[in-house]
């Protein structure tokens, strides 16, 4: 399947447009009309023919009662004699709108709403001619606790008394909860916000303080003029908040924000703030987009973190951190949000994309660049071999039929949230990635300047994209590229040698054969499913003969292709360096030769031939006890990430195990894992790095739980006691490893005790693995109350769902936790965030019975579940394929006999 080659509407427009503060730029308007949906093929789209220029926005929210009051002004221009102005508008009351002209004169609009397309019609009794209007428009809504829109959070300060906040999320279609606004990506406008508070309050928003006067016993904040931007990137926040220092970048001050008495926890994240700014700047070429940039740390947040222009919001695990006590996992997750929110004030903020269809040029390129900021900042860290877990996710996704392209037509709120998932923004910076390579990185950089000079203050297609790396590249682009990002999976590149020829060839890989076996919820629409598939791929293959390695590339275009192998051939080792975004499948003697001399591979090259024959052996196509065999060279592997995926698969293995297998499993574990874990054993060395320090903890917990290995409990015992009496007595990497295993051998008054840990909490991050270590216990009371607690107010929405879907990771607690689901569905629904509970249907993946299977399938499609887009779909295909290897257990079983006669010293 190939696209038709277009010629990009951007590739003619030349002229840089000065980066100044809020300039509006000549934009044809054309341009929008090309895009024009028609409203009949989708309802949930705006007309065109009226487009705002700017808002002057008055907000004056009241905590105590949750409501606000609202005062908009929209300059606007009306193209076509209309009576009818459409734009969006939710759970808001608007209560009068009125048409004012150039000469003063105005007209009063009577208000229509449309609930189901959240749309709101002005209608006049006299239609407006073309030109300049301003709709001036009253309202009133509601402050809601559903983390989204114009919503409420809470936190209790030392004392114990709760304190209330007001913050906004709109991203992906949730400013229109807040004010009514032209609220597509590609209506950009500038706003002059006003926000009207208590006086004891600060407010923050995404321009600096123009003026602050008192007025009638309120606070009074005007804040500058935004530069022209998208609605979803709209913020304003009123609490109690307290700031750091500004830290000068440039002519940027960078301050972090907090509820009061989290100072401490502030350094990190601001030294990664002004590091990564420092960086993009340096990068994209262009300056940073705002006047000022605050980061707010927000007690309540439905995702990680969110790129408003000039007042990045962070659920506080993302940015406060006390860099003494985090483990290793811990810092690296805070300077990856920062980082990633931070590229996205040009890729986003500056530049964004037309509609969600093209998302992954916001977030996939956050993704990519979140890893070059952070390499470039702690080069130590080894950012780019770490992604390779996260390519992995992609690739679990991305070989189901039910997967999608990169790119994906989205029409309704929940399909452009459903678009913020693993191929948005995993598969899209694996590919970035690769292309960067290919290209070389300076090229790739200059392609990526030229794009963001072309589309500043505007919107972009990925075809605009293509048209900017070419002209840095200067290569067709589309040929290369289009595959990666509008075709569904990815391939399979199989590796063999015949008369003295390396052969190669290339199909989709998928876990299952057959499309059909996996017809779930929605009818499936196979993208190019069993027709031919077939992408561009560039390949590195270092070849080793005569104890000399080479490096050959090439790109693989057709079905298959080979090449001529030396005498004297020691090894072939394809995806050299690990950029690729394929699978490779060797023949057994290759395999063999790799397999004799790992050491000649670098970490991410072990990694993807561990992933790889994982994920060839789920698929059926070699024997699962080949692989089991397999992972027994790796018993004195050193990288974490090898080890992740390791023990990523120990851990599908054993969920599919009955629990009289169980014991013989735990064996092989402790027979793969127990030399490592032996060898690095309790206490840090002097001058090891921190990937060593994650390695050790990762390793005790797997030694501890999935080995169930009884010295290692006790250990975990005496460690915790340790830490008890002083927190620096234990290395940080190794607590959440005690804390698992303690909750998976603990009791109830070992539960209450976590529980209260969790409630007192000093940092954002102990405060999640006490929380999250209630759904680690494997008595079935406590985890009933572990549930129990995720609806009746005890802990956060924010991290409700991702608790339920803990217990259900659990084997035992997944009964409990399904039936708990089925059973509280309407409540979670009414009480999760939006994307919680999607994220939370996730868990079903992991009750891998066939009677769960059926019973998960029948609840879904007997409620009429969506969960958006391909979602559910994805989720169930998943199940099944846990299911189908399930079908292998006597092959296991059998595989597994030998261990069950060791014994635990
Ligand atoms: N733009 C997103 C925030 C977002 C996520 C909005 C989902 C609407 C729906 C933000 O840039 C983001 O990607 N946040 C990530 C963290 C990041 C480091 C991957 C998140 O929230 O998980
Ligand atoms: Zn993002």
């Amino acid at each position: 399947m190939r696209l038709p080659l277009v010629v990009a509407r951007g590739g003619l427009r030349s002229a840089v447009p000065p980066l100044c503060f809020s300039i509006e730029r000549p934009q044809g308007e054309d341009d929008m009309d090309l895009q024009m949906p028609s409203r009949a093929l989708d309802p949930h789209r705006l007309p065109r023919h009226v487009l705002p220029a700017r808002y002057d926005l008055r907000l004056e929210p009241d905590l105590d009662q949750a409501t606000f009051a609202g005062i908009v002004a929209i300059a606007v221009d009306v193209h076509q004699r209309t009576s009818d102005i459409v734009l969006n508008a939710a759970e808001l009351d608007i209560a009068t709108a009125c048409a004012e002209a150039a000469d003063g004169s105005s007209c009063e609009g009577r208000i229509e709403i449309e609930d189901a397309l959240e749309q709101a019609h002005i209608l006049f009794r006299r239609p407006l001619d073309p030109g300049r209007r301003t709709l001036h428009l009253t309202f009133n809504g509601r402050l809601n606790d559903k983390l989204r829109g114009f919503y409420r959070s809470t936190y209790r300060d030392t004392s114990g008394t709760i304190h209330r906040l007001a913050a906004t999320q709109f991203e992906a279609t949730d400013a229109r909860r807040a004010f009514p606004c032209w609220d597509e990506p590609d209506f950009k406008a500038v706003f002059g916000t006003t926000l009207v508070v208590d006086p004891t309050m600060t407010a923050v928003a995404n321009t600096t303080v123009m003026s602050e006067r008192v007025e009638g016993g309120k606070k009074v904040l005007r804040y500058a003029d935004t530069i022209k931007m998208s609605t979803y990137l709209v913020a304003f926040i009123v609490g109690r908040l307290e700031a750091t220092e500004p830290q000068q970048v440039g002519k940027t001050p960078v301050r972090l924000w907090a509820v009061p008495g989290k100072r401490q926890l502030t350094p990190f994240g601001l030294e990664i703030a002004v590091a990564s700014l420092k960086f993009f700047e340096g990068y994209y070429g262009i300056p940073y987009p705002g006047d000022k940039l605050d980061l707010l740390a927000i007690p309540d947040f439905a995702s990680g973190a969110m790129e408003n222009l000039g007042a990045i919001t962070f659920r506080e695990t993302a940015i406060l951190v006390d860099e003494r006590r985090a483990t290793h996992a811990e810092l690296e997750r805070v300077a990856d949000v920062v980082a990633h929110e931070n590229a996205h004030m040009w890729f986003g903020d500056l530049v964004t994309m037309s509609w969600w269809n093209g998302l992954w040029l916001n977030e996939a390129f956050a993704t990519f660049m979140e890893m070059l900021a952070v390499d470039a900042w702690k080069p130590e860290w080894k950012r780019w071999e770490t992604f390779g877990v996260s390519r992995a996710a992609a690739f679990s996704v991305d070989g189901l039929w039910s997967t999608r392209p990169i790119e994906y037509p989205v029409r309704a709120p929940k399909d452009a949230d459903a678009m913020f998932d693993v191929l948005t923004y995993e598969k899209g910076a694996s590919v970035l990635r690769m292309v960067e390579q290919y290209l070389g990185p300076t090229v790739f950089r200059g392609g990526v300047r030229e794009y963001l000079r072309a589309h500043a203050y505007g919107n972009a297609d990925t075809k605009d994209l293509w048209v900017s790396l070419g002209k840095a590249a200067k290569i067709p682009v589309p040929e290369l590229m289009d595959a990666w990002i509008f075709q569904s999976g990815y391939p399979l590149v199989h590796v063999g040698v015949r008369e003295n020829m390396l052969w190669l060839y290339q199909e989709r890989f998928t876990y299952l054969a057959d499309p059909d076996a996996v017809t779930t919820s929605s009818s499936m629409n196979i993208s190019g499913g069993r027709q031919e598939q077939l992408w561009q791929i560039p390949i590195q293959i270092r070849i080793t003969a005569n104890g000399k390695a080479e490096t050959t590339r090439l790109l693989l275009k057709e079905t298959e292709t080979h090449l001529e192998l030396p005498k004297g051939l020691e090894s072939v080792l394809v995806n050299e360096e690990g950029h690729g975004f394929y699978r490779v499948d060797y023949s057994p003697p290759l395999m063999d030769r790799l397999l004799n001399n790992l050491n000649a591979l670098s970490p991410i090259e072990r990694f993807n031939l561990v992933n790889d024959a994982w994920a060839i052996a789920v698929k059926g196509i070699r024997p699962l006890t080949g692989y089991l065999d397999l992972t027994a060279r790796f018993k004195s592997e050193t990288n974490k990430n090898v080890w992740a995926v390791l023990l990523d698969s120990f851990q599908t293995l054993y969920r599919i195990l009955g629990s009289g297998d169980r014991p013989a499993f735990e064996a092989f574990v402790r027979d793969r894992v127990g030399s490592t874990a032996g060898e690095l054993g309790w206490a840090p060395q002097r001058g090891e790095d921190d990937l060593v320090k994650q390695l050790r903890g990762e390793m005790v917990a797997a030694f501890g739980k999935l080995g169930n290995d009884k010295a290692t409990q006790a250990r975990a015992v005496e460690a915790y006691q340790a830490y008890r009496e002083d927190a620096a007595a234990v290395d940080p990497n190794l607590l959440p490893a005690i804390v698992s295993i303690l909750a998976y051998t603990g009791d109830a008054a070992r539960y209450e005790e976590f529980f209260w840990r969790f409630r007192s909490a000093a940092t954002p991050q102990e405060e999640r693995r006490y929380l999250f270590s209630l759904a680690g216990f494997r008595q079935r009371e406590l985890l009933e109350q572990t549930l129990a607690k995720t609806i009746n107010g005890e802990i956060r929405t924010q991290d409700a769902p991702f608790l339920v879907s803990a217990v259900m990771n659990n084997v035992h607690g997944r009964e409990l936790a399904w039936e708990f689901v089925k059973t509280n569905w309407d409540a979670m629904d009414r009480l999760f965030p939006k994307q919680g509970l999607r994220r939370m249907c996730g868990g079903i993946t992991a009750l891998a019975t066939r009677e769960l299977e059926r019973d998960v399938r029948d609840f879904f499609s007997s409620r009429k579940i969506s969960l958006g887009g391909k979602t559910l779909d994805q989720y169930l295909e998943q199940l099944r394929i846990v299911v189908r290897l399930k079908g292998e257990e006597k092959d296991l079983i059998r595989y597994l006999k030998p261990f069950s006669w060791l014994r635990q010293e």
